[in-house]
């Protein structure tokens, strides 16, 4: 992949920098400013190189046009504080507010651009409306720099198809975390386990698919072990289920028989009457779940086992919560997971903005980990060997 080395001299330059700003936000307030801060020192990196620095970035998922919601206001005065430097933002993508100001930008200065899906054209799955996008987009800048490593797997507008308008480079972020997941899928130390949370399996299934191929243990949690547990023929309750996943799971367990891969399920389970953060919790084995009773986290018989077999392996890579970690009767299988990770002699990863965001919530430190990622998404089709449209257009 190109770097910045590669753009030659920056100064008096347009650098259209794509950053991932998605932070999780309580109204106007970030509750977890992770990415932000991973998007700073390539930032800075250019601004000391005297280019004029203009950022393009998301938050969530809005509907193709302005919608206050998803203003990226208070994360360009995040960012500012970060940066200990001004920050101009401009309240639309590519139309006067933006020209304005990147046009009033001295050498070394930064700018934010609003809601990038503010446009259509952002997420179009049509070419030309995508491309039409990123030609003005190009207006604004003289070179491109990839730098949201949480959004290479989109085929996006101001992540892709810019970089095919103006001399493009990986920002030092994007090639940190590509550095990371080549050493999980080229050669990791082993032993080697994958845990994986989150609410569904149908997320899943290709990196399962190819870590059958590769792991030598897959620990599974979270809402979506209720679907192994139904493959297995227990009863899960009200517990979440994608019933049309079982015989997709069914296969997995046989293949994993075969290969010799051990797929660690738990054997007990924490239910409740209902989803809510003041439902009693209650512990019981994995054959006896109340059928009108949901599991909202793993129990502690499985968390020890799940922490034993982490902390005993060499290279870990963790996606996705245990349980119900937002509420506090249902986060010991999440935290006992991410204990064992600090306990790892060797590579841990965490994988994710939610899953960085829990690990940081439930009070543990960035530098306990070996890395965490800045991409969920983005980081799960790495390792499923899909080819990452924002990393193969940087390649050309
Ligand atoms: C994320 O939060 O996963 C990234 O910022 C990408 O956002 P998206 O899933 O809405 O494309
Ligand atoms: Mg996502």
């Amino acid at each position: 992949m190109k770097t910045i080395d590669d753009l030659g001299d920056l100064r008096g330059k347009r650098v259209l920098v794509r950053s991932d700003l998605n932070v999780p936000l309580d109204g106007t307030t970030i509750t977890d400013d992770g990415r932000v801060r991973a998007s700073v020192p390539t930032i800075l990196r250019l601004a000391d190189a005297g280019a004029k620095v203009v950022v393009m970035a998301h938050l969530g998922r809005p509907k193709g046009a302005p919608d206050p919601a998803y203003s990226l206001e208070p994360v360009a005065v995040r960012l500012a504080e970060l940066l200990g430097q001004d920050v101009t933002f401009a309240s639309d993508t590519v139309g006067e507010s933006a020209h304005e100001v990147v046009a009033g930008l001295e050498d070394g200065q930064v700018a934010v651009l609003e809601n990038v899906r503010f446009n259509a054209g952002e997420t179009s799955k049509d070419d030309a409306e995508r491309g039409a996008f990123a030609d003005q987009l190009a207006e604004l800048g003289d070179a491109f720099v990839s730098d949201g490593f949480g959004v290479v797997h989109r085929k996006q507008a101001s992540v892709y198809d810019i970089a095919e308008r103006l001399p493009a480079a990986a920002g030092g972020l994007v090639l940190a975390e590509v550095e990371v997941l080549r050493q999980l899928t080229e050669d990791p130390a082993r032993p080697y386990a994958v845990v994986l949370g989150g609410s569904k399996v149908s997320d899943k299934l290709g990196v399962i698919d190819n870590l059958l191929e590769k792991a030598d243990a897959l620990l599974i949690g979270g809402g979506m072990v209720f679907t192994f547990l139904a493959a297995k023929g227990h009863g899960v309750g009200t517990s979440l289920l994608e019933a049309d996943q079982i015989d997709t799971v069914k296969g997995y367990l046989a293949r994993a028989a075969e290969k010799g891969v051990e797929i660690l399920l738990p054997t007990d389970v924490v239910v409740a009457p209902e989803f809510s953060a003041d439902a009693p919790p209650t512990t019981v084995p994995v054959d006896a779940i109340p059928t009108d009773q949901m599991g909202l986290d793993i129990g502690p018989e499985s968390a020890e086992a799940f922490a034993r077999l982490i902390s005993g392996s060499r290279t870990v890579f963790w996606n996705g919560p245990m349980g119900v970690f937002e509420f506090p009767a249902y986060a010991a299988g999440t935290k006992a997971v991410a204990q064992a990770l600090t306990e790892v002699e060797g590579l841990s990863v965490v994988g994710g903005g939610d899953s960085a965001a829990a690990v940081r919530r439930l009070g543990f430190d960035d530098a306990q980990f070996g890395h965490i990622s800045t991409g969920g998404g983005a980081s799960l089709e790495f390792l499923e060997g899909a080819t990452l449209p924002g990393l193969q257009v940087l390649e050309g």
